[in-house]
């Protein structure tokens, strides 16, 4: 997984009680794998659910579960915890503990420490597990709305069945779920009240009802800029042809399959959105007239003609607008970049074109970039498709009007 904003970050990983502990053991490995360091603290029902050893064999670090525990020199862990944090995660945080954050209660070691943390340097995040009849009380809902009044953040909590065998709101988010929004955290707000359009992936256009035309555009690289701009704080919406990749968390996801819809979906939103991305790979060309039943061989050795005709181009046609959104087009050569990445600038009437060499990126988890606008060319040196994405992201931002 690319979360290289968590490296050598320190978390304080509370757990509070509830069957949802096991998430969290999973989680300490996947912060391990980013390169974080976790110290985890344990309420009294939390080891009712999983144990000290396996928290601590998980995190490499002796867990702490009592505010007299007399391992810290001064005896005062409640303070000593927090002051190297760089942000205390309670995952899960039951009902019971939200609660006791609401009042800034601090009868035992995890409650005092979210209490005594800088509150400034030091951010609090809360991945809820419960009861959906639990997380739906008034009372719960008072303690969250005033926990986050008081500067938490809450994370979820997701929909779906439920360890009591009730289905609907309450289970915490799953531990990849969290290492996503936890990294997504500490990336900075460039793009924030920004709405962006993303369209990724090929478009498929259909010869008859079981053939078609398409390329190998995976929709890495535009599913990777969708999730990098949430995380800079846009909104987002990613109009995606045929791919089989999740859709990043929080992004507004619309399926299509041809070039022709991919138009039809993104012009009505284009206007309303600050920045279009174009990354998807939108076929030419489409078959003029796709036939109703499969087209079948006569026997007569005779291939058949496929008339074509051109698709609109959206992105043209978006730069076109009369106050169009700031667009970025993407042009994947097989040879000459910088030079045809520049002719397409000019053609498309786009600001900023991101050159990449398809043949080489198609598919692949890395890429290289070449930033070409008006001022000149920027290569971005091959890196992961998510990391280059984040510093694409910057790139935009840099260049939006304030
Ligand atoms: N694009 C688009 N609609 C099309 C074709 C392309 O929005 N019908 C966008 C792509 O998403 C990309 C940019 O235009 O951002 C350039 O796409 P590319 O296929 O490289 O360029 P073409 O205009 O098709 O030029 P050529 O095939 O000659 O390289």
């Amino acid at each position: 997984m690319d979360t290289p904003q968590l490296a050598g970050r320190h978390i304080v990983l509370g757990l509070s009680g509830g069957v949802a502990c096991f998430k969290a053991a999973e989680l300490t490995r996947e912060l391990g794998r980013a390169g974080a360091t976790v110290q985890v603290v344990m309420t009294e029902a939390a080891e009712a659910f999983i144990t000290a050893v396996t928290m601590q064999a998980l995190s490499g670090r002796p867990v702490f579960t009592s505010q007299w525990d007399a391992r810290e020199p001064n005896n005062m862990a409640h303070i000593n915890l927090t002051r190297t944090a760089d942000a205390v995660l309670v995952a899960p945080a039951s009902a019971d503990f939200i609660a006791k954050l609401a009042q800034g209660r601090a009868d035992d070691l995890l409650s005092l420490l979210c209490l005594a943390r800088p509150i400034e340097r030091c951010p609090l995040l809360l991945a809820p597990a419960m009861n959906r009849e639990m997380w739906a009380h008034p009372a719960t809902q008072r303690n969250v709305a005033q926990a986050a009044a008081d500067g938490a953040t809450v994370l979820g909590p997701a929909a779906g069945d439920q360890a009591c065998g009730e289905v609907g709101d309450g289970r915490m988010l799953e531990a990849t779920e969290l290492l996503d929004d936890l990294g997504a955290f500490f990336q900075p707000k460039v793009l924030a009240g920004r709405r962006l359009l993303i369209t990724a992936g090929p478009t498929y256009e259909a010869i008859d009802p079981v053939r078609g035309i398409t390329n190998l555009s995976s929709g890495k690289m535009g599913f990777a800029i969708a999730q990098a701009a949430r995380e800079a704080g846009a909104e987002v919406t990613l109009v995606a042809g045929p791919v089989h990749l999740p859709t990043p968390r929080h992004v507004r996801r619309i399926d299509v399959r041809s070039a022709q819809q991919m138009h039809d979906v993104v012009l009505p939103l284009a206007a309303s959105h600050d920045v279009f991305v174009a990354t998807a790979a939108v076929a030419d060309w489409r078959p003029a007239a796709s036939a109703e039943q499969k087209i079948k061989k006569d026997g007569s050795g005779q291939v058949p003609t496929i008339a074509m005709t051109e698709n609109p181009d959206i992105l043209a046609t978006v730069a076109r607008l009369p106050q169009p959104p700031y667009c970025v087009g993407f042009a994947a050569e097989s040879h000459d970049l910088v030079r045809h990445a520049r002719e397409k600038r000019l053609r498309k009437h786009v600001p900023l074109i991101v050159g990449n060499l398809g043949p080489a990126t198609f598919g692949r988890d890395d890429n290289t970039l070449v930033l070409v606008d008006a001022q000149g060319e920027r290569e971005l040196p091959t890196a992961g498709k998510l990391s280059l994405a984040r510093e694409l992201v910057r790139e935009i931002a840099a260049r939006l009007a304030p």
